[in-house]
């Protein structure tokens, strides 16, 4: 398998949605929006198409409530773009803001103004939880706004999908579906909620390392398809993993859910560890947290785990399991994401 870049532009498929010019609306009616981050229960792992960020397969997350990223757009008041992230303006050739920009760019259609975009990150630092999908997800509401375009939802999904994959399922609460779709240009490749609310469900971060990834998820994913035979099995993984989620949500079967999610996070690592060359995001302590958490699943306490490219785990408990993982687990932070 590998990954291609089809020769449909994310430009040419959002041209078909956006009127011919538009227009910033007033100040007074931009207010900041914010968008969650996501934790898949079934990931996202690898593209069929890297342009428009097309997978390989559909995937299921949850949201993670008040954890996530606030933006707003307005006019900016000199002659160039700005880009501020939690209350620093960023140089004009920081990469982060150039990404911010160039998917500005996607909706301004040549327009002469210039944008002052400003963005916070709630999410700590400390527990390596990715920003990228909070943050796409934040830039796609607030364009929708400071354009007044009113796009739907779902448009809004597939459109921040363009910005980073795990972006299109942050538009929402709670369970959220990415479906793959099969279509060329992406438009049914679009994330949706799931109509099921759990409050008891509890996900908790355990924090092994804070510093930078050596290699970025989006690097990691495309040399995993490019390089690893074993990743031939992960597109059927992935589709017996959902099927496996739907019914445990739809029967609130926690047991199913968390042995399916950690299950579907060690098969995407499997298929990491295989690639050339290796890549392998544990630490030390990131395998000794898994041992701990074997260790409670022994002795009776039902507790599960999930990765994502990086040494961080997330935990899966149920309220009543709180204070008993607390004591293994003594600097959790805890989320709720039905509160
Ligand atoms: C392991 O959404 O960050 O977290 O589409 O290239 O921006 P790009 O990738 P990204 O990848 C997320 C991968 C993952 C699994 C997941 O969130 O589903």
């Amino acid at each position: 398998m590998s990954t291609t870049n089809s020769p449909i532009t994310r430009q040419s498929v959002i041209d078909q949605y956006l009127p011919k010019t538009v227009t910033p609306v007033a100040d007074s009616m931009n207010e900041a929006v914010f968008a969650p981050s996501n934790i898949a229960l079934c990931k996202y792992w690898g593209k069929r198409d890297a342009e428009l960020n097309l997978p390989i397969n559909s995937s299921l997350s949850i949201s993670l409530a008040h954890l996530g990223t606030k933006t707003s757009i307005s006019v900016a008041a000199g002659s160039n773009d700005e880009v501020w992230l939690n209350g620093q303006k960023l140089a004009a050739d920081d990469k982060f803001a150039r990404k911010v920009i160039a998917f500005i760019d996607l909706f301004r259609r040549g327009a002469e103004h210039r944008v002052k975009v400003e963005t916070e990150n709630n999410i700590p630092t400390a527990a390596g939880l990715a920003s990228s999908a909070s943050g796409f997800a934040a830039l796609m509401k607030a364009v929708d706004q400071f354009y007044g375009l009113q796009l739907p939802l779902l448009q809004q999904s597939a459109f921040a999908r363009m910005g980073s994959g795990s972006a299109s399922r942050s538009l929402y609460e709670g369970f959220v579906e990415w479906q793959m779709g099969i279509r060329e240009d992406g438009m049914d490749s679009i994330a949706a909620p799931l109509d099921c609310v759990w409050p008891e469900l509890k996900v908790g971060l355990v924090k092994v390392s804070t510093g930078p990834k050596a290699v970025d998820s989006r690097s990691g994913m495309n040399r995993t398809v490019d390089t690893a035979h074993l990743y031939q099995s992960w597109p059927l993984q992935a589709a017996a993993d959902l099927e496996r989620l739907h019914n445990a949500i739809a029967d609130k079967d926690f047991t199913l859910l968390g042995e399916t999610a950690e299950q579907n996070a060690l098969s995407m690592h499997a298929t990491m560890i295989a690639s050339w060359p290796p890549l392998l995001y544990w630490q030390p302590e990131s395998v000794a947290a898994m041992q701990r958490i074997w260790q409670v699943r022994e002795v009776g306490t039902e507790l599960y785990f999930t990765m994502d490219a990086g040494p961080n785990l997330k935990l899966l408990f149920l309220a009543d399991a709180e204070e008993q993982v607390r004591t293994f687990f003594p600097d959790l932070e805890v989320i709720s994401p039905f509160a």
